[in-house]
């Protein structure tokens, strides 16, 4: 094997040629999963002594593998939070990985760390935090949750070293992403969800305070608010959640994950005012600012809090905080030390494209759940759970049980059309089964829309 040979050369052509037509498909086909006895059987053994070469091994995964997964930025996926990366993040994903740049210390990629820097201030500015909030680029959304919590708790221990052998709490809704109680698991910290209807506000906190003992107060770190909820778009109250926070002196953390991205459009911009009193903020530049995956985001307000919860200590990292070598080190700020320059993506296309096209493409993602709305009210069988958030829509199949919705999307699915899965949505009468839109995709047309609402005829 060497770093570069012929078959090498020839192959790549073949594969280049695969991701500029990729790239360039703005409707490709919708994958559907087959068993893993399924593929063992169309692909046989891969990994073996002598290999099966490079053509052979591209050819089972064009032909057998990528039909077997879904494209996320397929104009007519609209379940989960879908991704939509655009052809400059996805061939600059490319140069990144070409380019062989360890992302964990300046020493290593000072150039690329200053590129995803540059990213990184856009984000911090949208946020309004003040100097000298910074961040650093994660894996996704999952990582930035448990990097802050980590940085949260560790404040907390740092301030009264009594609490150091103390099980923490940290304070969210039920609102809140699926992240938050996996990731309070991982660091042992007990969780108290509040439990909301809509958004979760300063007063239902203070509240939910109030009636804690005075030991279990004592032992909350964090507070976790969501600002821009998976399942609806909710952005909770984050001025008064803050306000709440300041007075009991509680670590304010902002799950925008999903939603964050919207803080680039201006006439929606408001919806997230007191954000930039939060300690910490999650955003991911792989759900609604149009990077590749993996990239996530997570923000602080005083980064030498995350830099003393985070940073690495071995004889063999001595070099990286010499004098000769100093810099930014993403390292430093989440749980993750080497790491790819995953922030580079999203630079690139933010450097070609300029900030004014994203705010317009992602504005699209709202006016698509704006006009979404408007045709769910105006056909027959359908209507809306909700008025739209952000841009998700809930809504209904009148006289649809859960089996239905389940058939649908499952129909809709195989034959290639679209994939649009249903979720629960807690009403008074009780939970009840709903489809849901998320747009992301700019490329999603009004036909899209009105296409997948004659389906359910
Ligand atoms: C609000 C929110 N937080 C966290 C996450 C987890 O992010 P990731 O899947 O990138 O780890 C998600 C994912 O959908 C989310 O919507």
């Amino acid at each position: 094997m060497h770093n570069v040979d012929i078959d090498l050369v020839e192959m790549s052509l073949d594969v280049i040629k695969f991701a500029i037509g990729r790239i360039s498909d703005t409707d490709p086909q919708l994958g559907f999963p087959k068993t893993a006895a399924e593929l063992k059987s169309l692909v046989g053994e891969t990994i073996t002594p002598a290999g099966i070469g490079g053509e052979k091994a591209f050819e089972l995964f064009r032909e057998v593998l990528i039909k077997a997964s879904i494209p996320i930025d397929h104009p007519r996926h609209l379940a989960f939070v879908p991704a939509s990366p655009t052809r400059s993040a996805v061939l600059f994903d490319l140069v990144t990985s070409a380019a062989s740049v360890h992302g964990a210390f300046w020493l290593e990629g000072a150039g690329c760390i200053f590129a995803e820097n540059q990213a990184m201030e856009w984000l911090v500015s949208l946020t309004g935090m003040p100097p000298p909030a910074f961040g650093v680029f994660t894996s996704g959304g999952t990582e930035a949750n448990l990097s802050a919590m980590v940085a949260a708790r560790e404040y907390w221990r740092s301030v009264d070293p009594a609490k150091a052998n103390s099980r923490g709490i940290v304070i969210t809704s039920n609102g809140a992403h699926s992240s938050i109680k996996a990731m309070a698991k991982v660091i042992d910290a007990d969780v108290l969800m509040i439990e909301t209807d809509d958004r979760l506000d300063g007063e239902l906190l203070d509240a939910a305070i109030g009636k804690m003992s005075p030991a279990d107060r004592g032992r909350i770190f964090a507070v976790i608010a969501t600002a821009g909820t998976t399942n609806s778009g909710i952005i909770d109250d984050l001025q008064g959640i803050a306000e709440v926070c300041s007075k009991h002196k509680l670590w304010f953390h902002v799950d925008a994950a999903y939603g964050g991205a919207a803080m680039a459009v201006r006439s929606v911009r408001p919806l997230f005012n007191g954000i930039e009193r939060a300690d910490s903020v999650t955003i991911d530049p792989h759900k609604w600012l149009f990077s590749p995956y993996d990239c996530g985001a997570v923000l602080y307000r005083d980064p030498a809090l995350a830099k003393s919860a985070h940073s690495q200590e071995g004889s063999y990292l001595d070099i990286f905080s010499d004098e000769g070598y100093q810099g930014f080190n993403p390292s430093d700020y989440q749980i993750q030390l080497t790491r790819r320059v995953r922030g580079l993506p999203l630079w690139f296309s933010l450097a070609m494209h300029g900030t004014d096209r994203y705010e317009k493409a992602i504005s699209r993602g709202i006016e698509l759940a704006q006009i979404a709305g408007r045709m769910i009210e105006e056909t027959e069988h359908t209507e809306l759970v909700r008025e739209p958030n952000l841009s998700c829509v809930l809504y209904r199949r009148k006289g649809w049980s859960p089996e239905d919705y389940r058939d649908w999307t499952f129909r809709n699915h195989k034959a290639g059309f679209a994939l649009v899965a249903p979720t629960k949505w807690r009403n008074p009468k009780g939970v009840e089964t709903v489809s849901r839109f998320c747009f992301i995709n700019p490329d999603t047309t009004e036909q899209d829309i009105a296409d997948i609402l004659e389906s359910m005829k």
